[in-house]
């Protein structure tokens, strides 16, 4: 319901309409002489608004190191706006860093069957990572980046607002959760993280090396779309 007032308003806002009021005065309201639309307040911001925003305030980011580590471009985050389902990886490797999209190597081809694999596209859903720099020869994140770069991620998630976030990894879900455990215990297990059920399960590279694992991510994946379902005891 809510995602098709949204889907309305953006189309709306497309076709360059700036706000939406109840009151009758406003429906006879004079058209804005071109170019005049910055001096209106918008009366909505839709998700996708949101998200270009903060794209905005990363800008050309130089907030950590990675910026003069070879990093060819900030990997930000791919889907729709207003997903119910959100995926978080580790950081962009070359592939990403070269495309400038998340997952979009090996491991992120096999994510994307995974996601088809739960009936949905890589359009329905949100992909980000915890950093969005590639580090040097794929070593993992350092603190130091990723307390300058998870602030993003935060006000990305907290724009889609996604009901289920799968925190793909060891890295992430212990980065997210503020935890040591290891993947093994945290996976199967479901968190509350900022408003919505964080789901963490292994890496799809780690599948890649050991395809016995993806049984467990598919137990996983069914459970994230019994949530979405909105079957969820
Ligand atoms: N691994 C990740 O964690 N993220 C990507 O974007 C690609 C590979």
């Amino acid at each position: 319901m809510i995602k098709d007032l949204n889907a309305h308003l953006e189309f709306f806002e497309e076709l360059g309409v700036d706000g939406v009021r109840r009151e009758a005065e406003w429906r006879s309201r004079t058209q804005p002489a071109s170019g005049a639309h910055d001096q209106h307040v918008p009366l909505f911001t839709s998700s996708a608004q949101a998200l270009k925003a903060i794209r905005e305030d990363l800008g050309d980011c130089t907030r950590c190191k990675l910026h003069t580590l070879g990093r060819r471009q900030i990997v930000y985050g791919v889907g729709n706006p207003n997903a119910d389902l959100m995926f978080v990886g580790e950081a962009p490797g070359a592939d990403e860093d070269i495309q400038g999209e998340p997952f979009v190597g090996r491991a992120g081809q096999l994510l994307t069957k995974i996601i088809e694999a739960i009936g949905l596209t890589r359009a329905d859903v949100y992909i980000a990572n915890v950093i969005k720099c590639r580090p040097p020869g794929n070593r993992n994140p350092e603190p130091d980046e990723v307390e300058q770069c998870e602030p993003f991620l935060f006000r990305q998630i907290d724009t889609i607002k996604p009901k289920v976030i799968v925190a793909l990894g060891k890295f992430a879900a212990q980065s997210l959760l503020r935890t040591n455990d290891p993947i093994t215990r945290l996976r199967g297990r479901e968190f509350k993280y900022r408003d919505a059920i964080l789901m963490p399960t292994y890496h799809p590279a780690y599948l890649l090396r050991t395809p016995s694992a993806k049984r467990e991510v598919w137990e996983d994946m069914k459970r994230v779309r019994a949530i979405l379902a909105g079957d969820d005891d």
